[in-house]
């Protein structure tokens, strides 16, 4: 696919790029001339690993680097590392992100508390931490979601958490305006992933299918495409803002 965007000599790191969304935004962003950096997060049987070594060999060879990001520690040294082998940060996507859906009454703290972990502080600590190495013009990139905005049913942690990525999205494009840094979310709708892959029964998707105007389910590079935006010259002048990619099938502001 060829993007008529050029990213080279820029250093853009994707959280959670061993697959998914986050995956096709690396791939894209090599192919526009970053030196990428994957992220993944180890797992028992290694296959976050595997996927993000796969990720890695299929654009010739970025970097790879284990951190979780609810982990304020080890993201420090992550951002340490980026510093020290590539000497500062151009291009920042905070897209790692969970689901533990369960309706409100039977919702567990361990299930609240792990969703607000990964979404909502995972990514204030990959901000909070990229900023010192973040160069003048960098680009930050956040996955927010329509439940951030629209709040579905069994998704109370979910939904908080992408409802607050909107705020720290507009706070943070305040604070790094000065630098010409420019901190954008997406808020995608009904993205076909393995997060939503089998996690809804089939009636269900094809009545939620009925309300998307353009009549399908989202594909990655739909995604992919408005990353690509935030992350060019082309949208210096657009920060603290929220794109809604789903559709059609929610239209609000
Ligand atoms: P996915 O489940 O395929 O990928 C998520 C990635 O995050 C995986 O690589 C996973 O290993 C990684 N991850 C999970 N916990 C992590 C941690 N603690 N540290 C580092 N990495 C971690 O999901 P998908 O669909 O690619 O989603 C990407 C983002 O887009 C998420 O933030 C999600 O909430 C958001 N999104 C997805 C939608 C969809 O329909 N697929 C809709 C709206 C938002």
């Amino acid at each position: 696919m060829s993007h008529h965007i050029d990213l080279s000599g820029k250093v853009a790191l994707v959280t959670g790029s061993s697959r998914g969304i986050g995956a096709g935004i690396l791939r894209a962003l090599a192919e526009c001339g970053a030196k990428c950096i994957v992220n993944y997060v180890a797992d028992p049987d290694g296959k976050n690993l595997k996927d993000g070594q796969s990720v890695a060999d299929g654009i010739g060879g970025a970097s790879i680097m284990e951190c979780d990001v609810g982990d304020d520690t080890q993201v420090a040294a992550t951002m340490q590392r980026v510093k020290i082998e590539f000497g500062g940060l151009d291009i920042l996507i905070n897209n790692a992100g969970i689901l533990r859906d369960r309706s409100l009454a039977k919702m567990t703290h361990a299930e609240w508390d792990s969703v607000i972990r990964v979404n909502l502080t995972g990514t204030f600590n990959c901000l909070h931490h990229a900023t010192p190495i973040l160069r003048k013009e960098g680009r930050v990139v956040n996955l927010s979601s329509v439940s951030g905005t629209l709040g579905f049913f069994g998704q109370a942690n979910y939904s908080a958490s992408k409802a607050g990525i909107i705020a720290l999205t507009k706070t943070a494009a305040r604070e790094l305006a000065k630098q010409q840094i420019t901190v954008n979310a997406i808020a995608p709708g009904f993205i076909d992933t393995d997060m939503t892959r089998g996690t809804m029964p089939d009636d269900v998707v094809r009545k939620f299918m009925e309300q998307v105007p353009v009549g399908r389910i989202g594909r990655v590079e739909d995604i992919v495409n408005a990353a690509l935006f935030f992350c060019s010259p082309q949208s210096s002048y657009v920060t603290g803002q929220v794109l809604h990619v789903n559709g059609g099938f929610f239209m609000g502001s």
